[in-house]
């Protein structure tokens, strides 16, 4: 009898393996200095951060629900405040807007690359209008070229929500260099990921770099003088170490992904399964592989009893979910986004995913579609 194939969503201790021993060491040096908190790995990481993205400032927050709600914070939105976002997204981006009292305002997505449609935020345009998120959903960079001419005529900030985007261009630029500020979430699934929680913010402008700074540390500039309410969000030392050492290789993993994904499409080429689509061979970092599939839920059955992880982002569109009940939205009001969560399935996706369980997720789909 031959050995029937696991396969995990993602393969998260392998990534441990191969860096174990560099971030031990490196944890262990920290220690040695008593420096835990916004030490110098943590400073040392802003710096190759926001080299990386290409912006002047980048800030480690502790996660990349603090990086929206600190750039929301910053950027002056608040109670009465409207901000246009994506129904289809982690909960998180619309969360965040509703931590700082604002509104959020669901536009629909586009079909192709699941992001938010500009033609979409432009209708929803009102005199309350304050800010657009973007959300880079799945790794795919949203059209800044035309979200950032509608914030230009509208003199609205602009926070990407670069949390699934590490790495992604749109416009050849790097999502989180675009709009007022790109925030990034290191949770371990995400492509640029640590081994626990934390974040970062991006800007270009000087004024919100302090003012973020200030924010993430109680509102604090000098010790113990406090001149606004902020609050504790830094990035531990001890996930700066693993960050620092994984943005040294992370366009290989990228590169890694994006083969992966590509090795996928091909298979699924000429069959009822619809492969995800990059406008350009840069602008998809592939956090997440998201197929679309007439019969999903008979698929991700049989998935499932193949031992197979797979991933359903997202069963509803946030425009429906209960706790919003009371912006009134109703079924069929963002259509393109409601018909993608009847579709959509996520399969297993990370650097260096092996060819045999590349083709058994293809075999167990292709026998059951
Ligand atoms: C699109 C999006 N925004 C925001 C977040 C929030 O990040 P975190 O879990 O680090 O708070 C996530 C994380 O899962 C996400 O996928």
């Amino acid at each position: 009898m031959t050995a029937v194939t696991a396969v995990p969503f993602l393969d998260l201790s392998a990534q441990f393996k191969d860096l174990e021993a560099e971030w031990l060491e490196m944890i262990r040096v920290s220690g040695a200095k008593g420096s835990f908190i916004l030490g110098p790995n943590t400073v040392d990481f802003e710096k190759e951060f926001a080299a990386y993205v290409g912006v002047k400032h980048a800030i480690g927050v502790a996660n990349g629900t603090d990086s929206l709600y600190l750039s929301l914070r910053a950027l002056g939105i608040g109670p009465g405040d409207e901000v246009i976002t994506t129904p289809w997204t982690f909960f998180a981006s619309a969360e965040s807007i509703s931590m700082v009292g604002a509104i959020p305002v669901f536009a629909d997505i586009r079909p192709d690359t699941y992001c938010i449609d500009a033609d979409s935020i432009a209708r929803r345009l009102s005199s309350k209008t304050r800010a657009i998120m973007p959300v880079h959903i799945f790794g795919h960079a949203c059209d800044m070229g035309a979200i950032m001419q509608i914030a230009k005529d509208r003199k609205l900030a602009v926070i990407e929500d670069c949390a699934q985007s590490f790495g992604a261009r749109a416009g050849g630029r790097v999502t989180g260099s675009i709009g007022d500020t790109g925030s990034f979430s290191f949770y371990p699934t995400k492509v640029l990921g640590g081994f626990g929680d934390g974040g970062m913010i991006t800007t270009n402008r000087d004024d919100l770099n302090e003012h973020i700074r200030r924010l993430r540390n109680h509102g604090a500039m000098k010790p113990f003088i406090h001149t606004e309410i902020g609050m504790n969000s830094r990035l531990d030392e001890i996930q700066a170490a693993v960050l620092r050492l994984k943005l040294r290789t992370i366009d290989r993993d990228i590169a890694g992904r994006r083969s992966v994904a590509s090795d996928y499409t091909k298979q699924f080429a000429g069959t009822a399964v619809k492969s995800p689509v990059a406008q350009t061979p840069d602008a998809h970092a592939y956090n997440l592989y998201t197929v679309r599939l007439p019969k999903r839920d008979a698929v991700r059955e049989a998935l499932t009893a193949a031992n197979i992880g797979t991933s359903f982002c997202y069963p509803q569109g946030l425009h429906l979910q209960d706790v919003y009940r009371h912006l009134g939205y109703k079924p069929g009001d963002l259509p393109v986004c409601e018909q993608a969560s009847t579709e959509v399935l996520s399969l297993p996706i990370y650097p260096r995913m092996p060819d045999t369980h590349i083709s058994r997720v293809c075999e167990v789909i292709l026998s059951s579609v």
